[in-house]
Parts: C-alpha cells; sequence; structure tokens
C-alpha cells in the first residue's frame, strides 16, 4: 500500500523504518541523558584517572550464542566502543586495553590472521574523522613488540598513532603484540644499552672494575646503577601513569602477563560476564569500589 505524504509517494516500510529510527534516536537521548544525571552524581566522588581492560571472553561468548567463529570478537569491538564512551564521559583520562598478548600468536594460523585483520580494519576506523577517537580528543598509542606484527597492521597502527598525535584530552593504549614480561626485559636492555654508552663516554674501560668505577662516578654504588626510574623511562607504557582500576572479565582472576609492573596498586575487578556482555553498570560498580577504598589506594601508593 502507497502512503501520499507531502505531495510524494512513500512506502509504508519507509514510514516504519522512519519511525523506528525516531523511536531509536528518542531512547539514546533519553539514555544519554540519564548517564548524563549518574556520571554527575558520581563524579561528587573521586573518578579514576587510568582504567585497564583484559577484554577476555569472546570466543567463549560466541559458543555461548551459537555464532560463527570470530562473531565474539567483533561483537567485544562493539562492547569496548560502548565502553570507552563511558570512560570519556567520566572523564577518564586514560584507558589502556589488551587487545593481543605475543601468547595469542600460539593460536590456530587461521584464527590469529582473522583477528588481525579485524584489528587491522577497526585501526583503520579509529582514523576516520567521526571515529570516538576524534569525537573525544583521544590520541591513540600502540603499545607492544610491534615489529612483530603483520607489516599491514603495523603500518595501520602507526597512521592511526601520527593522525591523533594532536589530540589531547585523552589517551587511549592498545596493547598489541604485548606481553609485562617482553616489556620489562627490553626495558631492562635498552638500561643497559644506554648505561653502556654513558659508561663509554666516560671513558671507563670495558672491565667489571671500570664499571664499578663508573657507577661511583655517577653517584650510585656497586653494580646497582640501573635504578626503577631508568627501567620505566624504558618501558612501553611510559606515557601512562599506573592503571586504578584493572578489569577483567569472564571471572577469571589471572594477569596473564598483562602490565605487572604498573599494577602493583591497582584495584583488581573480575566480572563474571563475558567481555562483549560488559555494560554500564560494570564500571559503575567498579567505580564505586574504587571510591570506597580510595583513600587506601591513595596512601599505598606514595609509599611505593
Ligand atoms: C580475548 O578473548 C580477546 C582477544 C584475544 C582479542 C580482542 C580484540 C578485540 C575485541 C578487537 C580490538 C581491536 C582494536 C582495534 C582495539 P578470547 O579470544 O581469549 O576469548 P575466550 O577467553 O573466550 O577464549
Ligand atoms: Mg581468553
Amino acid at each position: 500500500m502507497q502512503l501520499v505524504l507531502l505531495g510524494g509517494s512513500i512506502s509504508r516500510a519507509s514510514v516504519m523504518t522512519e519511525s523506528r529510527d525516531n523511536e531509536n534516536s528518542l531512547i539514546r537521548r533519553v539514555a544519554s541523558f540519564a548517564r548524563k544525571c549518574l556520571f554527575g552524581i558520581l563524579s561528587v566522588g573521586p573518578i579514576p584517572n587510568h582504567i585497564a581492560f583484559i577484554m577476555d571472553g569472546n570466543r567463549r561468548y560466541a559458543k555461548k550464542n551459537n555464532l560463527e567463529e570470530g562473531a565474539g570478537h567483533k561483537l567485544g569491538f562493539t562492547a569496548l566502543m560502548s565502553m570507552l564512551r563511558y570512560c570519556y564521559e567520566l572523564n577518564v583520562k586514560y584507558v589502556t586495553i589488551y587487545a593481543f598478548s605475543i601468547d595469542n600468536f600460539k593460536r590456530r594460523p587461521e584464527e590469529v590472521q582473522s583477528l588481525m585483520e579485524l584489528i587491522r580494519e577497526k585501526i583503520e576506523g579509529l582514523i576516520k574523522e567521526e571515529s570516538i577517537v576524534n569525537q573525544y580528543g583521544v590520541r591513540v598509542h600502540f603499545v607492544g613488540d610491534l615489529k612483530l606484527l603483520d607489516e599491514s597492521v603495523r603500518l595501520a597502527a602507526k597512521r592511526a598513532m601520527v593522525a591523533t598525535s594532536k589530540n589531547s584530552k585523552a589517551v587511549l593504549s592498545i596493547c598489541i603484540a604485548y606481553t609485562s614480561t617482553n616489556e620489562i626485559m627490553n626495558a631492562v636492555k635498552q638500561s643497559c644499552e644506554e648505561k653502556w654508552e654513558e659508561h663509554k663516554k666516560l671513558g671507563s674501560c670495558g672491565t667489571t672494575n671500570g664499571l664499578i668505577d663508573y657507577a661511583e662516578k655517577v653517584g650510585r654504588k656497586g653494580n646497582n646503577f640501573i635504578g626503577l626510574s631508568d627501567i620505566e623511562r624504558h618501558l612501553y607504557t611510559r606515557v601512562t601513569p599506573p592503571p586504578d582500576i584493572l578489569v577483567r572479565t569472564s571471572g577469571e582472576t589471572r594477569l596473564s602477563n598483562f602490565l605487572l609492573w604498573q599494577s602493583a596498586s591497582s584495584l583488581l575487578y573480575s566480572p563474571s560476564v563475558l567481555w562483549p556482555e560488559i555494560g554500564l553498570r560494570h564500571l559503575v560498580w567498579a567505580i564505586l569500589n574504587f571510591q570506597r577504598n580510595h583513600s587506601y589506594f591513595e596512601k599505598k601508593r606514595k609509599q611505593v
């Protein structure tokens, strides 16, 4: 059947689509207003500066819902976008996500390939002007041993870092080809190389005694001349402060080689939902827990 509206002929289907779109847009506006009120109340207390996420349970979600392989990770990305929106609306300055660990390379080659393809496609999406990172002024930073990635993914990551380098309101760190042990090992190696160069410049000879003389010259005793600050200066994550909250979904309480150095004083939160099921209520609960423990964590951090 045809309806004649405004002098034109519009089908019943297109009228229905338009009215559904209006309804959805109204629901979105009401939800956004409700969030604004909720976040206004939450912001009376301290808001975390940095939240880190281990997005676990994507394959289990696909299996549980009889979806095709890979669909769990796609829905996982959608869940991530909502979570980022909530964090930025709450003025959380730093968000770090575990997108792909070095251990994940041991998965079946087809799975690694399709995950890499998804990650590449989504990184390209982040560069677009209308993307969430440009909407909220977020600088994207890739963290990990990027040389382990396929060239196409590595180049997309570099393009995203350059394209968002002028955004200054928040930082999104995407850990990819990352493990903490690799990060720490790399930082130790870089620190040793740096010290060795300084040592050569000071003219000490390359013997143990030479190194000890050098340590004394630069004001440190014995062999203890690589300090905490040297390691921290060389961590891939050096641009971000330690996370206040570390969330791992799917009820797992392992850190799986993620931010081991940085999470010494972080609040750990492990909701039982699978990553694609994570929602606003989990974030609110994590922040309420953070606020309840805030003075304890502050004291702890000052002692470190
Ligand atoms: C862990 O779930 C998640 C991953 C290995 C990858 C998650 C990646 C995304 C959601 C895309 C991110 C993309 C960008 C550009 C940031 P799992 O595979 O271990 O699932 P399981 O625990 O059920 O086995
Ligand atoms: Mg997993």
